[in-house]
C-alpha cells in the first residue's frame, strides 16, 4: 500500500482530533479547525487607514460570499474534453505501486497539486487560510496565499496571511497584483514574502477582472518592465499566473524571458472573476463574463512556446483532466474554488477532496499504463477536437 493508499484508507491520516472527516464523511466541522487552531482574529489598526485600503478587506470578504452563494462558473469548458487518452486494456502497472509524487522548484512534493491563491487580508480568510494549510501539510503539496495588498496597505492584516507555523515545511508563495508592482520597490515586495515565511511570489495577471471592477485598476502599461525588475532582483523564484483567463503563447514567451520561474495558466473553464465581479456590482454588464482562453488550450499555447514548469489551473475539476493535463506537460494542477468551498468547513474537507481527485489520477494513470508522473508525461493525448469548432 502506497503512503497515499494509506491515507485514503488508515484512521490515521488526519492529524485532527475528529479524523473521520478525511475518509469522506461529508461536511462536518473538524475539531481540530475550530479548537486548537484558534484563529487570531484580526488586529486593530493602530494608524489612520485610508478610506480605498478599507475597502479591500470589505471586497475579499464580498469575493468569498459570492464565491460561496453563486454561480460563478464559466459555461465554457476548460477544454480538456477536446481530449482523450488511448485506453491500454492490458496496463501492466499495480494500482498501489503508482507514485504521484513528483520535484517542483527543487522541492518534493508528495502530489502535483497546488492550492491557488484565495484569500487573505479580512477576517474571514483567517479560517480558511488555516485550514487550507494544515491539508497542505497534511499532504504536502504547495500552497499560495491570496493578494497580500491588504497587507501592504494595513499591516494590521499580516496575521490573516500567516499560516507558516501550521505547515512548517510546505511550498509556500506569496501573491501580489502585476498592477501593484509600479507602487512598490522590489525591497518592500522581497520583504512582503519572507515577513509571511513563503518560498516564493505568484504575481497574478487579472486584467479582466479589472476591467469589470468599478475601483478596478485600468492602467496596465509597463506590467512587463515590473516583472522583469521583480524577476531580477528577487532571492525566490517568482511564479506568473492569469486569475481565470489563461495566458497566450506570446505573453508566455515574454514571461520567460523576463524572467520568471513557472507559469501558471489559470485558464477559463473554473471560476470566472469578472462574473464575480457583475454580482458586486450591479450597474456591471455580463458582457465579459466568458472571457478567457480555455484552460487546455492555454496550457497547450504556453507548452509549445516556452521551456519552463506550467502549472494547469482554471476548472480543474477531476483525476482525469489533471492526468490530461500533466500528460499535456503540466507540472502540477491548481485547485482554487472547490478548496475555498472544502477549507469554509475544515482543513479534513479539503484533504479528503483532494485525496479523492488524487485517487482517480492514479486510476487514470493506470488505464494508460503510467506508473509514475515521467511516465504519464511520455503518454501521448488524442486531441478529438479543435478549440476553434
Ligand atoms: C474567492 C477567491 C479569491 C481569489 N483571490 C485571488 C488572489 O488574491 N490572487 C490570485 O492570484 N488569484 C485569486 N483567485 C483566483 C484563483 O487563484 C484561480 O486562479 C481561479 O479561481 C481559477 O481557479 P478555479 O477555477 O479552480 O477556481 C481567487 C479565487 C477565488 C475563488
Amino acid at each position: 500500500m502506497t503512503a497515499l493508499e494509506g491515507k485514503r484508507f488508515s484512521k490515521t491520516s488526519c492529524r485532527s482530533q475528529d479524523a473521520e472527516h478525511c475518509m469522506g464523511k461529508g461536511p462536518v466541522r473538524c475539531a481540530a479547525d475550530s479548537i486548537d487552531a484558534g484563529p487570531p482574529k484580526p488586529r486593530a489598526p493602530t494608524q489612520p487607514i485610508s478610506a480605498k485600503s478599507r475597502q479591500i478587506p470589505r471586497r475579499k470578504n464580498e469575493h468569498i460570499s459570492i464565491c460561496l452563494k453563486k454561480d460563478v462558473c464559466f459555461r465554457k469548458t476548460n477544454g480538456f474534453e477536446r481530449y482523450d487518452f488511448n485506453h491500454k486494456a492490458l496496463p501492466e502497472v499495480n494500482l498501489a505501486d503508482i507514485d504521484i509524487s513528483t520535484t517542483f522548484l527543487s522541492k518534493h512534493l508528495s502530489l502535483p497539486f497546488f492550492i491557488e491563491a484565495l484569500c487573505g487580508g479580512s477576517s474571514k480568510s483567517i479560517q480558511i487560510n488555516r485550514n487550507l494549510a494544515r491539508a497542505a501539510a497534511e499532504l504536502n503539496i504547495a500552497m499560495g496565499v491570496g493578494s497580500q495588498r491588504a497587507m501592504l496597505k494595513n499591516p494590521e492584516l499580516t496575521n490573516t496571511y500567516q499560516i507558516r507555523e501550521l505547515a512548517p515545511a510546505i511550498l509556500l508563495f506569496g501573491n501580489i497584483g502585476a498592477t501593484q508592482l509600479s507602487e512598490l520597490n522590489t525591497e518592500t515586495i522581497i520583504n512582503m514574502v519572507q515577513t509571511i515565511g513563503a518560498d516564493g511570489l505568484v504575481i497574478h495577471l487579472n486584467a479582466a477582472q479589472e476591467m469589470c471592477q468599478p475601483e478596478g485598476d485600468t492602467d496596465w502599461r509597463n506590467v512587463y518592465f515590473n516583472i522583469q525588475r521583480v524577476c531580477a532582483q528577487s532571492p525566490f523564484p517568482i511564479i506568473v499566473k492569469e486569475s481565470g483567463c489563461g495566458i497566450d503563447a506570446e505573453t508566455a514567451r515574454n514571461l520567460a524571458s523576463a524572467g520568471v520561474a513557472c507559469i501558471d495558466v489559470a485558464g477559463a473553464g473554473g471560476t470566472s472573476f469578472t462574473k464575480v465581479e457583475a454580482y458586486r456590482d450591479k450597474q456591471n454588464s455580463q458582457t465579459f463574463d466568458e472571457w478567457g482562453i480555455p484552460t487546455a488550450e492555454s496550457l497547450k499555447r504556453c507548452r509549445q512556446s516556452v521551456d519552463l514548469p506550467l502549472i494547469a489551473s482554471g476548472g480543474m475539476r477531476t483525476g482525469i483532466e489533471c492526468a490530461k493535463a500533466i500528460a499535456m506537460g503540466a507540472s502540477l494542477v491548481g485547485f482554487a474554488l472547490p478548496l475555498l468551498q472544502a477549507a469554509i468547513r475544515s482543513h479534513c474537507d479539503v484533504v479528503s477532496y483532494l485525496l479523492q481527485i488524487a485517487n482517480d489520477l492514479k486510476k487514470t494513470m493506470l488505464l494508460v499504463g503510467a506508473k509514475d508522473i515521467a511516465a504519464l508525461k511520455q503518454v501521448a493525448l488524442l486531441q478529438l477536437s479543435s478549440y476553434a469548432i
